[in-house]
């Protein structure tokens, strides 16, 4: 179940701008018309980033697939080897313009006030949490990487889907209010 679900998940990531369908965003003008452009953009930085981790999760699951589907195992782990260090750097990058677009736009918007604005806050607050792990991951940040425990648990917390399942649910709700 636990892998179904994981495998499910990047893939939601990637249609949210899709279930947005905020193509008024830009094309409406004026302040709230950007703002909210700059929310969809935010969206589909998300959904680039999350290419990374639908890959990895593929290619993880892949291995435990019986032998009928040998093909796809080597395409997977093929891909996943050619492909995995620069689809981390675009992760690290769109994650981080992800949460500085969302941020810019939560900005903007924050003194619309209701509940919008409180899914708005708990999307992003839950990104700019695990963007700070990650970038300790990703630059091995001292002092924090030099102690064995406290790395492993900073994986060990970046890694948990149920902060993506939070994340994606935040914001499934956040773009369907409107
Ligand atoms: C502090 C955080 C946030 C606040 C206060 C906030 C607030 C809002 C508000 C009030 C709206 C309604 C705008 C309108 O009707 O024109 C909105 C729409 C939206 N938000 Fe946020 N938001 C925040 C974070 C985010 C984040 C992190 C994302 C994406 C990763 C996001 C994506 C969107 C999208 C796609 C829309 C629909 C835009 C549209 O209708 O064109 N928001 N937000
Ligand atoms: C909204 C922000 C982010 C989300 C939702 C997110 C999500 C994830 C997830 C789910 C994984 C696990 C993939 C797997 O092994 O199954 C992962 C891995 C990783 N992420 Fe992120 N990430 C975010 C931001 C970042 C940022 C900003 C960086 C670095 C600057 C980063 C660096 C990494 C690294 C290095 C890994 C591999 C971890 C490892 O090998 O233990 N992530 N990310």
């Amino acid at each position: 179940m636990k892998k179904q679900l994981s495998m499910i998940l990047p893939f939601l990531i990637m249609v949210l701008p899709v279930l947005a369908d905020n193509d008024a965003g830009f094309e409406r003008g004026g302040d709230g018309g950007f703002a909210g452009g700059l929310g969809n953009f935010a969206v589909f930085l998300l959904a680039v980033g999350a290419v990374y981790v639908a890959l990895r999760v593929l290619y993880v699951w892949s291995k435990s697939w019986p032998e009928d589907y040998e093909e796809w195992k080597t395409l997977l782990k093929d891909l996943y080897r050619q492909y995995r260090k620069p689809l981390l750097t675009i992760h690290n990058w769109m994650m981080i313009a992800a949460v500085v677009v969302g941020g810019i736009h939560g900005i903007f918007l924050l003194s619309r006030g209701g509940f919008q604005v409180i899914t708005g806050i708990v999307a992003w607050g839950i990104m700019l949490f695990l963007a700070i792990f990650g970038t300790v991951i990703y630059y091995k940040m001292r002092p924090i990487w030099d102690k064995r425990e406290v790395k492993g648990f900073v994986r060990f917390v970046h890694r948990q889907w149920i902060l993506s399942i939070i994340l994606i649910i935040a914001l499934l709700i956040h773009v369907g209010i409107n």
